[in-house]
């Protein structure tokens, strides 16, 4: 059975209630950038008027069961090529081809009105179109750039230190909780230049904006929606601090980076603090869980841990794989600023389309085997960080930081065992485990 035929267990979707409304109910203070953002767009073209000949599914990628077990359904949505769900109000896209070719037309697959289910007009880097989108990215562009992250390997090693020394005394721990959570947040928080006597207030907001990738229904979001909004109070104040600061006390860090743009004409001061947001949110968890998919396959397999330490050149090409096979981000979505064809179907101007990365990835027209991780495997066009203007701008930097954790697992541990089961996440269109138990020697 798949999740199409499942009814949806516990959460029921009020159609009608915003981010906006759901903040209102908790009564969360918004910042006011955000709240003229956060309103629902009712303007998306009906999917129901698709001609009678486009096949309907009942496919909700929302739905608990579909985000912990997606791959029956992808299967499905893609024997079906191009189909409806009229509840959802979105079309779907899940073979290679299709979703390739929509992420790179931005031009008629706009991001401007939010990447997930839900309508919003929130102005930062990855909800833009071109021109302000290649403008807010060439503010970053080049602190990505592997060049300039060179020195950071180093970084990475010191902050992984403690707990890779921890977990070689051969204890039982939590891969995830004590390194693939707490690394990535790190990462960026020096980069950054975050004061170190803040980290930990920054990570517990980091952890609170997660949530942003949250269930989208009131039932959930009067839980969370509270913490997330008082996290953006608190992160808006420290990076107006920190980059005010920046402007006679000028370092290497992306804060500086920020304020020169700003000085610049190049970013608008309302714009940094989302920037900053989107920065802690789209390399945090995402990084998280890649590093645990990593360690739970490393585990349920000894010979690739051999086979990686014997030649540490395979590494690289091991978390590329992982990448392809686990699809960190799942899913996306686009609105169609013109009509545009699949096949014979059009797909009418103003549609909501969500892109299926994870099942592009594992589409056989593309990939021999795709359930199969497989090292040796050609892995060019995989869409792990999606294609085209809106490519993760830390892609190189994801792939470090888990390279360097990889090896320096390699450097410290002879052996890495499963010692207990694998918890997976339930963050929708986000996909790894929320525990990993491990013994290391
Ligand atoms: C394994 C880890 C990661 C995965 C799987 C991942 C995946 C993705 C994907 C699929 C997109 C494209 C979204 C779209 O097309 O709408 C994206 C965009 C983005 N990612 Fe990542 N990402 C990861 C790590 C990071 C890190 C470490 C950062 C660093 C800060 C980061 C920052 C961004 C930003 C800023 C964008 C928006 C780029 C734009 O719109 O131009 N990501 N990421």
């Amino acid at each position: 059975m798949t999740s199409l035929t499942r009814p949806r267990p516990r959460l029921t979707s009020i159609p009608g209630i915003g981010y906006l409304e759901a903040a209102r109910f908790v009564g969360a203070q918004i910042p006011p950038i955000l709240a003229a953002g956060l309103r629902e767009d009712r303007r998306i073209t009906r999917a129901s008027e698709a001609p009678a000949h486009v096949p309907r599914t009942l496919f909700d990628p929302t739905h608990p069961d579909a985000v912990a077990s997606p791959h029956a359904d992808y299967r499905m949505l893609r024997a079906q090529g191009v189909a409806v769900n009229e509840k959802l109000n979105v079309w779907m896209l899940s073979r290679y081809d299709h979703v390739s070719d929509a992420v790179r037309h931005p031009d008629i697959f706009s991001s401007a009105k939010g990447i997930f289910l839900r309508s919003v007009d929130v102005p930062n880097l990855i909800t833009r179109d071109r021109p302000d989108h290649t403008r807010l990215r060439s503010v970053m562009t080049p602190h990505f750039h592997p060049k300039r992250l060179g020195d950071l390997a180093d970084d990475i090693r010191q902050l992984a230190d403690p707990a890779i020394s921890r977990l070689a005394q051969g204890e039982t721990v939590d891969f995830t909780r004590d390194l693939a959570i707490p690394l990535p947040i790190s990462v960026i928080a020096q980069m950054l230049g975050v004061p170190t006597a803040d980290w930990a207030t920054f990570r517990g907001w980091s952890d609170h904006l997660a949530n942003v990738f949250g269930p989208e229904d009131l039932a959930s979001a009067v839980s969370f929606w509270a913490d997330v909004f008082s996290s953006m109070v608190g992160l808006e104040a420290m990076v107006r601090r920190e980059v005010a600061r920046r402007t006679s006390e000028p370092t290497e860090d992306l804060f500086t980076a920020i304020e020169q743009a700003v000085a610049a004409g190049q970013l608008d001061r309302f714009e940094v603090f989302l920037y900053v947001m989107i920065l802690i949110v789209a390399g945090n968890e995402t990084t998280s869980n890649l590093l645990g998919m990593v360690a739970d396959r490393l585990a349920a397999d000894p010979e690739l841990l051999e086979r990686l330490r014997a030649d540490r050149t395979l590494v690289p090409a091991f978390v590329e794989e992982m990448l392809r096979w686990g699809s960190p981000i799942q899913w996306v979505s686009r609105v169609t600023n013109e009509p545009y064809l699949v096949g014979e179907t059009e797909i009418p101007a103003g549609s909501r389309v969500v892109l299926f990365l994870a099942s592009a990835n594992r589409d056989p027209e593309r990939f021999q085997n795709p359930d199969r991780v497989d090292i040796t495997r050609r892995n060019a066009g995989m869409l792990g960080f999606g294609a085209g203007p809106h490519f993760c701008l830390g892609a190189h930097l994801a792939r470090l930081e888990v390279v360097t954790v990889v090896d320096h697992l390699l450097d410290n541990v002879s052996s890495l065992r499963a010692a207990g089961p694998v918890v997976w996440g339930t963050t929708p269109s986000l996909r790894g485990p929320t525990s990993v138990p491990v013994r290391l020697r």
